[in-house]
């Protein structure tokens, strides 16, 4: 089937060079999956591409599996442009800026509670008063739309202005989740999730939020990249469990944001004392204080300890963060919020002057 749609692909001539779309290489993927024709194409900064657009997806209708067309653009910059393909490339400049403020969270692996941090970290800023949206950078496990209770949304819309992100609570939020059927793994390679990326990034209609929070997904690949390729990032927070003691998987994370020179925001300790529901008593089941001591040992700052709780794991299913109401652990992250953009606003700070007596 791709082949086939890849062949009537071909016939569409690139604008620029008269030859196929395929052998003019402006196609960087395409794939049909279940009545989902997929094209990843690579666009020029400032090319006028309704019209190739409007051509490539009557092209993919005439493949009979295909019910939908969804074509994802990846900015190419002009031949002759004298940068290391290696090195990770700067943001387009020509784009929009999404937000004033974009934090990234990650951790070095899957399901310390990335999400449930990026979520309330969320909340508790627009409990605050800020303007905040959130981006799930997450193609193959979308939680977002789960903790936001986004759950039903099918689709997005896309206006003259960009793409629509969806409202939850007053927080503006894009997630793959909205895209895919929940249970169906995305089966992208890198160029399509890289695609998927930049296009939420640069064409959602964001309304100049204060702060986009990005939740990353677990590791280090190819949506990491194409944010760091696509937006310059003020900082990342990485979301630690107290019982990685040795926080190996945390100082991967931390590597990884240091190639593209992204400033740790600093650490935060999740699922740290449970607290129990009954009494309120903490008890620490994990061990506690390994992140702050590993902050210290790293010299960056801790931003905090969220506690385990019952209510946490339950809310995360309810669609309502618990950062946005009142209670220790609403505090938690209202304390470790505040703590992130104090830190976003040390790192923003110019590096001291030095001056040299002669
Ligand atoms: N502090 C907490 N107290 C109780 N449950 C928590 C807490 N933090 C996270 N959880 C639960 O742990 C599970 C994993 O959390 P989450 O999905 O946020 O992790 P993640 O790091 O984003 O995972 P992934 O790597 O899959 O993206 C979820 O069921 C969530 O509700
Ligand atoms: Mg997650």
């Amino acid at each position: 089937m791709s082949d086939e749609l890849t062949a009537k692909l071909d016939r569409i001539p690139d604008p620029k060079t008269g030859k196929g779309l395929q052998a003019a290489g402006r196609l960087d993927g395409v794939a049909v999956r279940n009545g989902v024709a997929t094209i990843v194409l690579k666009v020029e900064p400032d090319e006028a591409i309704d019209r190739l657009k409007a051509d490539i997806e009557s092209a993919a209708r005439e493949v009979d599996e295909v019910d939908r067309v969804q074509i994802i653009t990846t900015l190419q910059r002009p031949a002759g442009g004298g940068r290391d393909k290696a090195a990770p490339r700067q943001a387009s400049a020509a784009a929009p800026r999404p937000a004033r403020q974009i934090i990234a969270v990650a951790a070095g692996k899957g399901g310390v509670g990335k999400s449930t941090v990026a979520a309330n970290l969320a909340a508790a800023l627009a409990k605050a008063g800020q303007r905040v949206a959130v981006l799930d950078a997450d193609i193959h496990g979308p939680s977002i739309p789960r903790l936001f209770g986004l759950r039903d949304i099918k689709g997005l819309r896309k206006t003259d202005t960009g793409i629509e992100p969806a409202d939850a609570h007053g927080v503006r939020v894009v997630s793959m989740g909205f895209l895919t059927k929940p249970g169906q793994p995305v089966v992208w390679r890198g160029p399509m999730i890289q695609g998927a990326i930049q296009q939420f990034l640069n064409e959602t209609y964001w309304g100049d939020p204060d702060v986009l929070i990005i939740d990353m997904p677990p590791g280090t690949g190819d949506a990491q990249l194409a944010i760091a390729q696509t937006v310059s990032i003020d900082g990342a927070v990485i979301a630690c469990t107290p019982q990685d003691l040795a926080l190996d998987d945390a100082r991967k994370a931390i590597a990884m944001f240091e190639k593209t020179h992204t400033p740790i925001l600093g650490l935060i300790e999740n699922m740290s004392v449970f607290l129990c529901p009954h009494c309120g008593e903490p008890s620490e089941i994990f061990g506690h204080g390994g992140t702050r001591a590993e902050a210290e040992a790293i010299g960056v700052p801790f931003l905090g300890e969220i506690p385990l709780t019952i209510e946490l794991r339950e809310r995360s299913d309810t669609g309502r963060p618990v950062a946005f109401d009142d209670g220790p652990v609403a505090d938690a992250f209202a304390r470790a919020a505040m703590a992130m953009l104090d830190s976003a606003r040390e790192a923003r700070k110019p590096a001291p002057e030095i001056v040299f007596s002669s």
